[in-house]
């Protein structure tokens, strides 16, 4: 898309030119619509549980640019010749719970034939511009605080080789179905400015992005980084997503990474699915963000903070 010639509308207030989680159009008087659209192939065998892990995933754009959903239109490609229909009303029933706890309206969808299932949503949402979270608002001087556990990827890939058991697969599932919403309200209340929600480019790849952008750099603290139950042990063995492995080579160049290994690297760089977010706030609001996290039950941790700079991610 990059290549593309697009036109300066004054209504953008995001387009494509920052690479940004979702596009937002100015209404005027305060208000904004935020527009977004994923969706993913299966990642689990249970279809409810994929319906809910794709809801999931669609809605997070629109929370890490610190709005709320409004309503959305579901996407589906589905392989009447092999699959049965009941199934995919599973499907479509797990996306109607999540669009439910998220407060979202589903008003329409289209679905074609397609050899192999594919479930997302096109999400509209509303945000204030005056408290809109993006890539390019990290500060200087800011600590970095990650709402969710990193190895979704590792867990998937495990999953699709039959090797990982019910606890391990139920803790993923639990954490990409878990809304980001929480997060993007105290991301927004603590003041930040700069927030995306770590997916396919893992959090190396999303922070490096973010460094970039904002015109800082990261130091973060790998050991205060969680990881799903038994990500690592997978990681060690060589389960790795081949996106994971592209996502560390396209990264690298910005890494200082210290003492830490390859298989480090790599799980730091692991591709999620329905990640949580990363924020930046100022230093007086750490704890008391992370406490309110962690009392409306959500795994956020600091992991680091930021300096002026040109986009270096150092590890210690
Ligand atoms: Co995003
Ligand atoms: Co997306």
């Amino acid at each position: 898309m990059g290549a593309l010639n697009t036109s300066d509308n004054p209504n953008v207030l995001v387009g494509l030119d920052t690479g940004d989680d979702a596009g937002v159009w100015d209404l005027g008087n305060g208000r904004a619509l935020i527009s977004t659209v994923d969706f993913i192939t299966p990642l689990v065998n249970d279809a409810r549980m994929w319906g809910q892990i794709a809801a999931a995933n669609s809605l997070s754009d629109v929370y890490a640019m610190g709005g709320k959903p409004l309503f959305g239109l579901n996407l589906v490609g589905w392989n009447n010749d092999e699959l049965p229909s009941s199934m995919l009303s599973e499907v479509l029933a797990g996306g109607l719970e999540i669009a439910e706890q998220a407060g979202m309206a589903i008003i329409g969808g289209h679905t074609i034939s397609d050899p192999e299932p594919k479930y997302g949503m096109a999400v509209t949402g509303e945000v204030d511009p005056d408290k809109m979270l993006t890539n390019a608002g990290l500060k200087p001087d800011q600590d970095l605080i990650l709402t969710k556990p990193l190895g979704v990827g590792v867990i998937t890939t495990a999953i699709k080789a039959g090797i990982a058991g019910k606890e391990i697969i139920n803790a993923a599932v639990a954490s990409m179905i878990q809304l980001n919403d929480i997060a993007s309200q105290v991301a927004v209340s603590a003041g930040a400015t700069g927030a995306t929600d770590v997916t396919g480019f893992g959090l190396l790849g999303h922070l490096g992005k973010m460094t970039l952008t904002s015109n800082v750099d990261a130091v973060l603290d790998v050991g205060n980084i969680a990881f799903l139950p038994s990500a690592k042990l997978y990681a060690e063995d060589g389960v790795i997503p081949g996106g994971t492995r592209r996502n560390l080579a396209w990264v690298e160049h910005q890494i200082d990474a210290g003492s830490y290994g390859e298989t480090d690297l790599l799980l730091l760089a692991d591709a999620q699915t329905s990640g949580g977010l990363i924020f930046g706030v100022d230093k007086a609001k750490t704890d008391s963000a992370c406490a309110e996290l962690n009392e409306r039950g959500i795994a956020a941790v600091a992991i680091g903070e930021t300096h002026a700079g040109t986009g270096t991610i150092r590890l210690r």
